[in-house]
């Protein structure tokens, strides 16, 4: 994907931390970018500021929600060039071991970080079919180093991002003939709500800005050719 201008991006969680500085810079790129999130405030206040900005409330892991809400993306965006699921929940912290978390818990971690992003693709999948052959559609899932290493307290929340990595695995090798690719991007530690509530005595200095990770994730799909990509799904910012 060579450029973003015109392009028609969804990002869920876009109103905080990685996905607002995604939104903002791809709207800079050109792009028309629609962005969901679950509290009304913040995405109206981005919306004023940002009046080319779509927004849309909406929790992702909320079955009934997923498909009116891609409904309400497609008739007012259009199909979906890129779609970024990066609205993610960490469950209740402080992070708990295990053997403590609730069946509950961790099932509602799985229906944000899981089953939301794959309704979600399944939902607006037929619309990225259906656009012009030859030109890039993109799905990026977002992964963490937690998929990969054991950190105490940090199961649910891992567990699901692994799941997410292989998610991302599975659709990418179905899906690359039809020209729909995927990508699980880990986009490393970043100064923002979620890493505060996770880990509240962390040095802000020791933390990437999520604008920085942005850059560097979209530059990445700037530089990849996707038609004829067979690295891996997964990557590391
Ligand atoms: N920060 C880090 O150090 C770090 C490290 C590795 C990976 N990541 C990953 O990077 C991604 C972005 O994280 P972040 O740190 O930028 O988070 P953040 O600043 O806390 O933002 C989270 C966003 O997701 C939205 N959201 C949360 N639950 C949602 C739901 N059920 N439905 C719809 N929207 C929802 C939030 O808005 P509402 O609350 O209004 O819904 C907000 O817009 C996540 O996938 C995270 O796992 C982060």
């Amino acid at each position: 994907m060579n450029s973003f201008t015109d392009k028609n991006v969804v990002i869920t969680g876009g109103s905080s931390g990685l996905g607002r500085a995604l939104a903002l810079q791809l709207l800079e790129k050109g792009a028309k970018v629609a962005i969901v999130a679950r509290n009304p405030q913040p995405l109206k206040a981005l919306q004023q500021e940002y009046p080319a900005l779509l927004t849309f409330q909406a929790d992702v892991s909320d079955k009934q929600a997923i498909f009116p809400l891609a409904a309400a993306i497609q008739s007012q965006l259009g199909d979906v060039d890129l779609l970024i699921n990066a609205a993610s929940s960490l469950g209740p912290t402080p992070l708990r071991y295990l053997v403590d978390t609730e069946c509950e818990d961790l099932e509602a971690v799985l229906q944000t970080n899981l089953i939301g992003p794959f309704r979600l693709t399944k939902a607006l999948l037929p619309g990225m079919l259906l656009k012009q052959a030859g030109q890039a559609k993109l799905v990026v899932n977002i992964s963490s180093d937690a998929a990969i290493s054991a950190y105490p307290r940090w199961g649910s929340y891992s567990v699901s991002k692994a799941a997410l990595d292989h998610l991302s695995r599975i659709f990418d090798a179905e899906l690359q003939a039809q020209g729909v690719r995927f990508l699980a991007i880990d986009p490393g530690d970043m100064e923002t709500p979620l890493h505060r509530a996770a880990v509240p005595d962390a040095n802000p200095a020791d933390l990437r800005d999520p604008a920085d990770s942005a850059r560097a994730l979209l530059a990445l799909i700037e530089a990849q050719d996707f038609a004829s990509h067979t690295g891996s799904v997964r990557r590391s910012l």
